[in-house]
């Protein structure tokens, strides 16, 4: 099938190129011309683990293509998918992107005589699709749904991890508003044998927050419990996190063996969430659910707890180091989380700042993101000194701190670290094989 999507970020454009190596002819838009020049050549813009190999298949099989010209993309289509960015700005999230792609589309469906679907994509607050995009594209182009069709598919895509979840999804929900768009998104996840779930768009719309906000009350949750073994003292997180895995109800055991479901490996008491997706959608359905007279409780606890969890770390190294100021300390992990070089959220962001206010001496390190974070923490971060062998720095360090748990952290524990404080924020170390430096955790 010809299809076009709006929008080459990290949704567009893994949709985009796993589409076309699973045999549909995919045209992905970008205003941006240089986005558009890079990718023609087989040059990835966003850092994701194998699209560049994925890009050049799609490229060879003359499956892919890339324009600035989105009229000319709509030609002969049958769907356009909009997986355009919806930030979270000012107490809301932001439609601007998605309604002037609908405007535009609206455009094109009232000077063509061609029916096209429009399937949503991007994160959007449930009944988003079916009232504003809808009336939208129904305004400018002066026919009603039906004459076109309205969608909405929502993305599960974990960063680092993407383009493996696009190509073995645990789930394809088939969000829709009229037959002829079901039986669309049925043809374009044809290739795909996983479990489809057909619902109207709003339904769709609520299971990719209920998702996401169900994940992050789990963090949240288990890292509230771990602060209060933390302020008890003398309990050990680790079995209590094993107590826990081993209630039947969580992890069931068939044929007498444990089924130990991958949500065991994922929770883990630490620093908290970052990235672009749970803070933002929390917000977003918080704020929703506050218009609409509901208070979200659970929804402000989860935040709350995760805003603060950087801090709880150095409260911890606090408590066993005593004062942190001159103190030589290593940040290990600058992502939000390994596989990407995403900083957005990053709890590193708050560690480090708050760091710097008691005049610690910051030494940092991340195979990846450092340019980012730089940009993003702006001029502070000249109080840092960024590393680019970790290991060469060791030998001045009183203090490390890992944050992302990227692989080659792991060898940690065969370095020289016997006088040296370590406080393992995401639970990545054997703590075991740690035998005489003072190891920390949540
Ligand atoms: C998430 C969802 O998992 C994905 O389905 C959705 O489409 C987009 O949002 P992502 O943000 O890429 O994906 O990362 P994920 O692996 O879910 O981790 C999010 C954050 O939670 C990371 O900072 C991670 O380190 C953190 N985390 C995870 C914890 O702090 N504690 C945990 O126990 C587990």
């Amino acid at each position: 099938m010809k299809i076009t999507i709006l929008g080459t970020g990290y949704v567009g454009l893994v949709s985009g190129i796993c589409l076309a190596v699973k045999g549909h002819v995919v045209t992905c838009v970008d205003k941006n011309e240089s986005i558009v020049k890079s990718l023609r050549c087989g040059k990835a813009t966003i850092f994701e683990n194998g699209i560049d190999n994925v890009l050049s298949s799609a490229i060879d099989q003359k499956n892919f293509f890339v324009t600035s010209d989105l009229n000319k993309a709509l030609e002969g289509v049958e769907a356009v998918i909009i997986a355009v960015g919806t930030p979270y700005a000012n107490g809301q999230i932001d439609l601007t992107y998605l309604l002037e792609a609908s405007r535009q589309i609206g455009g094109y469906i009232l000077n063509n005589d061609q029916y096209l679907t429009v399937i949503i994509k991007s994160t959007v607050i449930p009944g988003t699709t079916d009232t504003l995009v809808r009336e939208e594209i129904e305004k400018i182009s002066k026919k009603k749904l039906g004459e076109f069709g309205l969608g909405m598919n929502p993305e599960f895509l974990r960063e680092g991890n993407a383009i493996n979840d696009f190509m073995f999804p645990d789930r394809i929900v088939l969000g829709y508003e009229d037959n002829k768009t079901l039986s669309i998104l049925e043809k374009i996840y044809a290739p795909w044998n996983s479990e489809k779930i057909k619902v109207n768009t709003r339904t769709a719309e609520l299971i990719k927050y209920a998702n996401n906000s169900l994940l992050a009350t789990q963090i949240s949750a288990i890292n509230e419990i771990a602060n209060f073994a933390n302020k008890m003292g003398n309990i050990n997180m680790q079995d209590v996190v094993k107590g826990i895995h081993l209630d039947k109800r969580w992890n069931p055991i068939t044929n007498d063996k444990r089924l130990n479901p991958e949500i065991l490996n994922y929770l883990k008491p630490g620093c908290g969430f970052g990235g672009s997706c749970f803070t933002k959608d929390i917000q977003a359905i918080k704020s929703q659910g506050e218009k609409l007279d509901l208070p979200m409780s659970i929804m402000n606890a989860v935040l709350d707890v995760n805003s603060n969890q950087p801090y709880r770390i150095i409260e911890n190294i606090k408590k066993n180091v005593g004062e942190l100021k001159q103190k030589k300390i290593l940040i290990l992990g600058l992502a939000f989380k390994p596989g990407t070089d995403d900083v957005r959220e990053s709890p590193s962001l708050k560690i480090i700042k708050d760091l710097i206010k008691k005049e610690a001496k910051i030494y940092a390190h991340d195979p990846v993101a450092t340019k980012n974070f730089i940009d993003s923490l702006g001029s502070i971060s000249t109080k840092i000194e960024f590393i680019e062998n970790w290991q060469t720095i060791l030998n001045q360090i009183e203090i490390i701190i890992l944050v992302t748990p990227w692989e080659e952290y792991f060898s940690l524990i065969d370095c020289k670290i016997d006088d040296k404080v370590i406080f393992d924020a995401r639970r990545a170390l054997p703590s075991d094989k740690i035998s005489k430096a003072k190891y920390l955790s949540i």
